[in-house]
């Protein structure tokens, strides 16, 4: 495997894949501490301005699981991604990757790492083809250059169906096709963990349920898979835990139909319902 890729042009607009390219003091992946989550949220909580996004959030997953995320819009699910993901610092509470405290770690460390996630609404690069921008993800996230990131990015393509169109301009890809690409993107970083939010948003269920195959596979490969979705048939053709969210907080976790289940949550999705 290559490492130290030199393939970054400056013309890329960087903030688009959060990655970067410095060492990271950070313990890589293959050196793990031993039964430690591979990414823990420890009382985490956020903050824009005077509006408290994120509260008092606990959240561990394991290695190899694969955890559904749901909750009413503006819950902060979102949000909570984006501290994982080192998007955004947090405003309180830390961040462990492989038992390691990575809270100070920006977006493209945390990649460099083995995070990676897809974004709500995709964010291709429109104007390189579907290969290119994937070989952009595999030399910057994954610091793959020639050969080695070649075969990493036809590997990402193949497993998201993606080989037909691998030579298409992103911007003329249909949402199904641009949904593909944000998991076969976030693949070709090679990561540990992938985060996916609302992979599944806009598509009908048919297409949704492609999705489900291709996260499957993912999972076979050992790849840690947490999925937020409105989508929760969908959601629970692949998940083994569930965790619901509402105004900040996490207030459902555990095995999905009893968290479906829980008064609580049927509340945050329908409201108090008085008579
Ligand atoms: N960058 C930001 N600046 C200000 N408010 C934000 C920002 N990002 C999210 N929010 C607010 O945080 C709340 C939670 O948003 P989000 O995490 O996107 O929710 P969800 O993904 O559960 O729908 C919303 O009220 C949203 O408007
Ligand atoms: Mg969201």
């Amino acid at each position: 495997m290559t490492r130290g890729s030199s393939f970054r042009p400056s013309s890329f607009p960087m903030h688009n894949l959060e990655l970067a390219c410095s060492e990271s003091d950070v313990t890589e992946a293959g050196t793990s501490t031993a039964g430690a989550p591979v990414l823990a949220a420890k009382d985490v909580s956020k903050a824009f301005g005077s509006l408290v996004v994120l509260e008092g959030v606990d959240l561990a997953i394991t290695r190899g699981e694969a955890i559904g995320i749901v909750g009413p819009n503006g819950a902060g699910k979102t949000t909570l991604f984006n501290v994982l993901s080192g998007a955004y610092p947090p405003s309180g509470g830390t961040v462990e990757y492989d038992g390691n405290d990575v809270t100070n770690l920006g977006a493209a460390e945390r990649c460099r790492l083995g995070i990676a996630r897809s974004h709500q609404v995709p964010r291709p690069f429109g104007g390189m083809t579907v290969f290119e921008n994937l070989h952009v993800a595999a030399a910057v996230g994954a610091r793959r250059s020639g050969p080695d990131a070649q075969v990493l990015c036809l590997d990402s393509l193949e497993l998201c169906g993606m080989l037909q169109v691998s030579n298409r301009r992103a911007d003329t890809l249909g949402l199904l096709d641009r949904k593909r690409l944000e998991m076969a993107r976030a693949l070709a970083t090679d990561p540990q963990i992938l985060l996916l939010d609302e992979i599944g948003g806009g598509l009908t269920d048919a297409e949704a349920l492609e999705l489900v195959g291709i996260i499957r596979e993912i999972l076979a490969r050992g790849i840690t898979v947490v999925w937020i979705e409105h989508i929760v048939h969908v959601l629970l053709q692949v998940v083994q835990r569930l965790v619901c969210m509402e105004s900040g907080r996490i207030i459902a976790d555990g095995d999905p139909l009893a968290v479906m289940k829980d008064p609580a949550v049927i509340e945050a999705y329908l409201g108090s319902v008085s008579v």
